[in-house]
């Protein structure tokens, strides 16, 4: 198997608007990741993700892109991200940015010329269609629903045409069958390798084709069902990818990792990046993210998780990829809840942060850090739908006002367990007034528990979440572990114990032995088929073996180095 630089990486996710706050306005900026480069290196990262920092009306908070070649004022300058891509670089840290090359946003230039005539030569960059007559009225050409709600299909009145845009109405789809476009994304790719970034994560890259405009299955009284097929994985994005990775990501050594939505299966996600796809290096999938019953409760101490069907996805994905890919392991992002209020213990923050830690960094792949995972921030005690910022958050509280318009709270309560703003407060660096974020009201909403949870109290307590983390990221990228973190093989072991989730890394020096239970009960874990050489990491100081049998408190997690006796 080849090794690239970006397999033996631990990868950090940052969210600009709400990471550091340089100059004092309220808003993270370019600057403030800057400031910030020490931080990461002593956390031991060394390649970081920035989402969309781009010139833009921030409809969809930067995934909206005005402007390919300018950095949003908020953020800074051109000027502030060569020094962040310099002074990164110093560090030994490499830098991917967001590739949003689905949808531009409706105050792009192509799209202003595109809408302005049907034989404007930028039409063809977008998707259009005239509307259909039902009923003597005009209406939208299919009835296909976008990810944020309503239809898929814009009206626009100056051509009197309906363009395409499955997220949010200012954010118009590009037409990939264009080679223009193709060309047109290409030469921003290459730009920006330019100067000197590393590569890309690229946003919603299953969607770059769409199926024959025919309307979609609707349940009784659906106006406009969301129907993925309609545009994920059909196969003309492989042909896109396949010119992508040609003519620009194959030319350097740069990382690859596409974002595959929801509907994505394994087979997709090998047809995206195996070894000899020539598409993509990783794709990041979202089947662990469903694993508990969040879309169902209204109350966060509600929360249940679903173990078997979480490593089962987890163990999927690891055995498929095996031999012929590399995936990259992140438990969320900046669209998910937070960590700790999906997967974690309110009642065991700390057991039960350092256990799901422990879980995914254990596993073959590039691990990826959303920001302020690493000192357990959790989600935002949303009080009313004023504190939402995120356009889908807003869609879906008045999705569930429409079905029941009586209950508020409840409406309230279910978009907020679910909403994209949960991880996207304001980082807590310390105890200080705005988290210590920015000096004045910061426009992120500034969680107020950063009393409790922040950078500063975690850096003084030796056992804390973030040592942990530290730990683990030494042990991958530096520890005589290294060789068998990275590259050895995974076998699930355990199968069918709905309390842990326990795994062996193999290679031809090492056997480790990944011990996570995921319960509040004790329990106990049976060792006589092995002989433990060394404990290499544990969530708890002590550890319990009598009779070779592993006595478990809540949440602990442990890995061994072990023979195995055979
Ligand atoms: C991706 C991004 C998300 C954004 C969407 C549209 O899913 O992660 O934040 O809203 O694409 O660009
Ligand atoms: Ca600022």
């Amino acid at each position: 198997m080849q090794h690239f630089w970006w397999m033996e990486s631990v990868g950090y996710q940052i969210y600009p608007k709400s990471f550091f706050d340089s100059n004092d306005d309220g808003i993270g900026d370019i600057k403030g990741i800057t400031l910030k480069l020490d931080y990461l290196q002593t956390l031991g990262v060394n390649l970081i993700w920035i989402c969309p920092f781009y010139d833009s009306p921030m409809v969809d908070n930067g995934y909206d892109v005005r402007n390919y070649f300018d950095v949003a004022k908020e953020f800074g300058t051109m000027d502030d991200v060569k020094e962040l891509i310099e002074q990164a670089h110093q560090k030994g840290i490499k830098i991917i940015l967001d590739y949003v090359l689905n949808h531009t946003s409706d105050e792009h230039p192509w799209f202003i010329e595109a809408k302005s005539s049907k034989e404007n030569p930028y039409r063809d960059y977008y998707l259009w269609h005239d509307g259909k007559i039902v009923d003597g009225k005009k209406v939208e050409p299919t009835n296909w629903g976008s990810f944020f709600g309503g239809s898929a299909w814009n009206y626009e009145p100056t051509t009197d045409a309906y363009y395409m845009k499955i997220f949010d109405d200012k954010m118009p789809d590009l037409n990939w069958a264009n080679p223009k476009v193709q060309d047109e994304m290409i030469l921003i790719a290459q730009k920006w390798l330019d100067l000197g970034v590393d590569g890309f994560r690229i946003d919603a890259v299953s969607h770059l084709d769409r199926a024959p405009l025919e309307d979609a299955r609707a349940n009784e009284g659906e106006k406009y069902p969301l129907d993925w097929n309609k545009f994920s994985n059909l196969p003309r994005v492989h042909d896109y990818l396949k010119r992508l990775a040609k003519e620009v990501f194959n030319q350097r050594e740069c990382v690859t990792i596409g974002e595959v939505g929801g509907a994505a299966s394994i087979i997709e996600g090998i047809k995206y990046s195996a070894f000899d796809s020539k598409e993509l290096s990783m794709v990041f999938n979202f089947d662990h993210n469903w694993c508990n019953n969040l879309h169902e409760i209204t109350h966060p101490k509600k929360l249940k998780t679903n173990v078997k069907a979480l490593k089962n996805v987890f163990d999927r994905w690891q055995t498929a990829f095996k031999d012929i890919g590399w995936l990259p392991l992140n438990w969320l992002n900046h669209d998910q809840p937070r960590l700790m209020s999906q997967y974690g213990d309110y009642r065991y923050p700390l057991a039960s942060g350092k256990m799901l830690a422990t879980a995914l960094h254990m596993m073959r792949g590039t691990p990826f850090i959303y920001q302020g995972e690493e000192i357990g921030m959790t989600n935002f005690p949303f009080e009313d739908v004023s504190q939402f910022n995120d356009v889908s958050s807003i869609a879906n509280y008045r999705y569930h006002l429409e079905r029941d318009p009586e209950d508020p709270v409840t409406a309230l309560r279910k978009a907020a367990l679910n909403s994209r703003d949960n991880p996207r407060t304001a980082m807590q660096w310390s105890s200080d007034w705005y988290a210590g974020f920015s000096r004045v009201k910061p426009v992120p909403l500034v969680n107020p528990n950063h009393k409790k949870i922040n950078v500063k109290r975690n850096l003084s307590k030796k056992n804390s979440l973030w040592y942990h983390y530290q730990q683990l990221i030494d042990l991958r990228r530096n520890s005589i572990y290294k060789e068998v973190i990275i590259y050895g093989t995974y076998e699930l072991i355990e199968k069918e114990s709905e309390l842990h989730y326990a795994y062996l890394r193999k290679d031809d020096e090492r056997t480790l032995l990944v011990i996570n239970s995921f319960s509040r009960k004790k329990s106990t874990f049976d060792l006589k088929n092995y002989q433990i050489i060394h404990r290499v990491i544990s969530n708890y100081p002590k550890t319990n073996i009598k009779n070779a049998q592993l006595h478990l408190k809540p949440y602990e997690s442990i890995v061994f180095e072990v023979k195995e006796n055979l």
